[in-house]
């Protein structure tokens, strides 16, 4: 079987690592990087540590508005289809990038396949939201990370190709927690930070949090942005931030002052992993890096009114928060009593790429 699968932005690469090991034993993918992340840090480093092969296509389309970036995918996808005239079309998540590569497929009848299908933040402002809402009602096959998601569909009138895989972010976590751990040990994450002459607070103790913030919703609004750095200035241990570069961008024209906090540039996957793990609590607006947070048992503050993963508010691993300084400190100072409490297994049993590519198969099976 010949499909293309679509990738784009950060999470998609690590996303996309343990499907197409599974999917290349017997079958051919045809990868399409979009370009919508295109800093060294944000694309090739993923590759490189993730074992990704090369993409056959890079449509280089860059950063611009919404519906120039999405119309210049769409555009440059639809021309790949038609040259390489695939069996099916995989997309992940809610990007620009997924819905491009969804609609490019839908419209000249090529079955769509999308990975994380039927989540759902039920706040139609997000460009994540509308992404994955119309991408999951123009795929033929919905993979599920979860059964919230296939009920979240099912009040859409989704049932017809509907699948529970469990997640691929746990694959992947599960592939790379101990690589990560061993590159600790070798040494190699502290020269990463020493090289770029960051004082770090101790990397062993659980004794920082690890902070990320790049949503629209936080960013576009000043004030928000500011409260939330005036709240990690305030906390109770260092706050290590590997910064989005358009939240670099941002703080940067706004002049905020820091203090308390170690701001880094992005980090790879598997550094990632390491700090995530190693982190007193996270505290984000991602919406893989709550996810990552509760696999790997860490505590996570949500920067957000709606989270598309519900199941981590189960016992206090994951708390919204609305952004004011005051109701920020108070949730990251909350007792952890979640620690005292077994963890169920929420995304699946660590085999999504499996099941995923066990799906597409049978589909391409009948289709022959
Ligand atoms: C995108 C996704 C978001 C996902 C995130 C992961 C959409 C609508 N959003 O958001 O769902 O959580 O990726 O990181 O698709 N930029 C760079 N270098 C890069 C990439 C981006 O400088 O390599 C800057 C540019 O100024 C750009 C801005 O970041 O304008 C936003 O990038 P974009 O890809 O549009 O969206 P993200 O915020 O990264």
């Amino acid at each position: 079987m010949k499909i293309i699968t679509i990738v784009g932005a950060r999470p998609q690469f690590i996303k996309a690592a343990p499907f197409s090991s599974v999917f290349r034993k017997e079958n051919e993918e045809i990868l399409v990087h979009t370009g919508q992340h295109y800093d060294s840090n944000m694309s090739d480093v993923f590759f490189e540590e993730l074992g990704i092969p090369k993409p056959n296509y890079h449509l280089g389309v860059g950063s611009s508005r919404h519906g120039l970036q999405t119309g210049s995918m769409l555009e440059k996808i639809e021309e790949i289809i038609l040259k390489e005239k695939p069996d099916g079309l995989l997309v992940y998540g809610d990007t620009n990038s997924t819905l491009a590569g969804a609609l490019a497929a839908s419209k000249l009848h090529i079955p769509v396949f999308h990975v994380e299908a039927g989540l759902r933040s039920y706040n139609k402002r997000m460009p994540e939201e509308q992404n994955r809402v119309l991408t999951d009602h123009i795929s033929d096959l919905l993979f599920c990370p979860t059964q919230t998601a296939v009920d979240n569909l099912g009040k859409e009138g989704i049932t017809l190709g509907v699948v529970i895989t469990g997640d691929v972010m746990y694959d992947a976590v599960l592939r790379n927690i101990d690589i990560s751990r061993n590159r600790y040990k070798d040494g190699v994450w502290l020269k990463i930070l020493k090289d770029e002459n960051i004082c770090v607070p101790d990397l062993i103790g659980k004794d920082y949090y690890l902070a990320t913030i790049h949503r629209a919703e936080n960013t576009d609004d000043h004030n928000k942005l500011i409260n939330i750095f005036s709240a990690f200035g305030k906390m109770d241990k260092p706050v290590l931030i590997p910064l989005h570069p358009r939240t670099r961008k941002l703080i940067d024209e706004l002049g905020i002052q820091f203090k308390n906090i170690t701001i880094l540039n992005p980090v790879s996957y598997l550094m990632m992993l390491y700090l995530t793990a190693n982190a007193y609590m996270v505290v984000t607006d991602s919406g893989g890096l709550q996810k990552e947070s509760y696999l790997l048992k860490t505590a996570c503050t949500t920067l957000r009114d709606q989270t598309e993963w519900v199941e981590t508010l189960e016992n206090g691993w994951n708390v919204l928060c609305e952004i004011d300084v005051d109701q920020i400190l108070k949730t990251v100072t909350r007792d952890l009593d979640c620690l005292n409490f077994p963890q169920p297994l929420l995304f699946g049993d660590g085999h999504a790429a499996e099941y995923i590519c066990d799906a597409i198969l049978k589909v391409g099976n009948k289709n022959v």
